[in-house]
């Protein structure tokens, strides 16, 4: 190999194991960084954990009151009364454990706009008629959809949701 042709092909080596030694280097400098970066990120995470998420208690409503609705679309007034009561329940959960919302009074909304359509519904219930059950469901649904107004939240629309059974569970009486 001629001389010329030696000395470049030293230098174009000697060109790589500087660039893999500085590349080496930039790694261990983000090793070095990476723990306080995670660190450091991580704090204001456990802060918010303190608050349940009111979206996901609301879920569940939303499958509750969805049972309740195919409930009584199949004019099945006992298990109306079961979806009935335990919403009632997640409602009183959601008072309890999430009673303001980023400035909103959702346990006193709840009082106000929410558990006054079960009533009707109760009555429904007790008269076990079809007509009547599925009048007090829509009273439900609107009263959800007017606290979600209420609250800034219009853009969450509950209907009936009875066109389909979704679940692998039968409502019929
Ligand atoms: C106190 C007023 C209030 C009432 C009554 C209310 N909601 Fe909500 N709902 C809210 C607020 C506020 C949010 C937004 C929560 C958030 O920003 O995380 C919400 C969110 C939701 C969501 C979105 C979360 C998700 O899982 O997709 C659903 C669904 C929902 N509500 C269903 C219902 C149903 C069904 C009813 C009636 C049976 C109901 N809500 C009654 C205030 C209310």
């Amino acid at each position: 190999m001629p001389a010329r042709q030696l000395l470049q092909a030293l230098m174009r080596a000697r060109t790589l194991t500087l660039f893999a030694l500085v590349s080496a280097g930039l790694c261990m400098v983000n090793a070095f960084k990476a723990p306080s970066y995670g660190a450091g990120r991580l704090l204001p995470l456990s802060d918010e954990i303190t608050q349940p998420e009111l979206a996901s208690l609301m879920g569940e409503l939303q499958r509750l009151t969805h049972k309740m609705a195919l409930s009584a679309d199949a004019g099945n007034a006992e298990l109306v009364n079961f979806y009935m009561h335990e919403s009632l329940e997640q409602m009183k959960k959601i008072q309890t454990e999430v009673p303001d919302y980023e400035g909103q009074p959702v346990a006193l909304l709840m009082e106000r706009m929410g558990q006054p359509a079960y009533a009707t519904m109760q009555e429904a219930v007790n008269a076990k008629d079809k007509q009547q059950m599925l009048a007090a469901l829509d009273a439900v649904v609107q009263s959800c959809n007017a606290c979600h107004v209420a609250t800034l939240h219009p853009f969450i629309r509950i209907t009936r949701g009875t066109e389909v059974n979704p679940f692998n569970q039968s409502f019929r009486p």
